[in-house]
């Protein structure tokens, strides 16, 4: 039994699924889920998973993901899956993959980096792990762990 069908089904939108358990409040964060929006959204929380034992799933209708969310959610959900559903059938689905050069959308942790300074200057990190996740900083060099990653996505 597809236990997953306990969420309600959407007719288009996007469902992210086997995001690790407890995590989708990042997820939620990420895709600026609040009180702002009005698109509905769906969230199972610790559902019982083959693969995973227990997984996250969220699903938001009328609502398709940028490149930037989706290298955002490979830090949270490294083995997340994405698909896109239309008319209450899947179109597309994908596995998020860790960016190998991540630009932009993670503070570096070093204060003095000048990425952190007042100049036009973008983050900019290389992948250097995927498990445990690792990035390092291509102006100072400063490595970011795992748990850094998330404070400062
Ligand atoms: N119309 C829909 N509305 C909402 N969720 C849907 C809809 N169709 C599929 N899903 C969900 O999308 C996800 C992917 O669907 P799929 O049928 O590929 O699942 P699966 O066979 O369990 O695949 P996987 O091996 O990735 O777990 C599942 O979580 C499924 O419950
Ligand atoms: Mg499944
Ligand atoms: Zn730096």
């Amino acid at each position: 039994m597809d236990t997953t069908l306990k969420i309600s089904k959407i007719k288009d939108g996007t469902v992210i699924d086997h995001v690790p358990g407890g995590m989708a409040f990042k997820v939620l964060s990420i895709l600026r889920v609040d009180d702002l929006h009005e698109n509905s959204v769906s969230i199972g929380i610790r559902v019982p998973s083959g693969k995973m034992g227990q997984k996250d799933v969220i699903k938001v209708e009328n609502r398709y993901l940028e490149r930037v969310e989706v290298d955002k959610i490979s830090f949270v959900a490294p083995e997340a899956t994405i698909s896109i559903v239309k008319n209450y059938n899947i179109t597309e689905k994908y596995r998020v993959e860790l960016p190998e050069k991540v630009i932009g959308f993670i503070r570096c942790i070093n204060p003095n980096c000048i990425s952190n300074a007042r100049e036009p200057v973008s983050s900019e990190f290389k992948l250097v792990s995927r498990a445990p996740i690792s990035i390092r900083c291509e102006y100072c060099e400063r490595s970011m762990s795992e748990r850094e990653i998330l404070q400062n996505l």
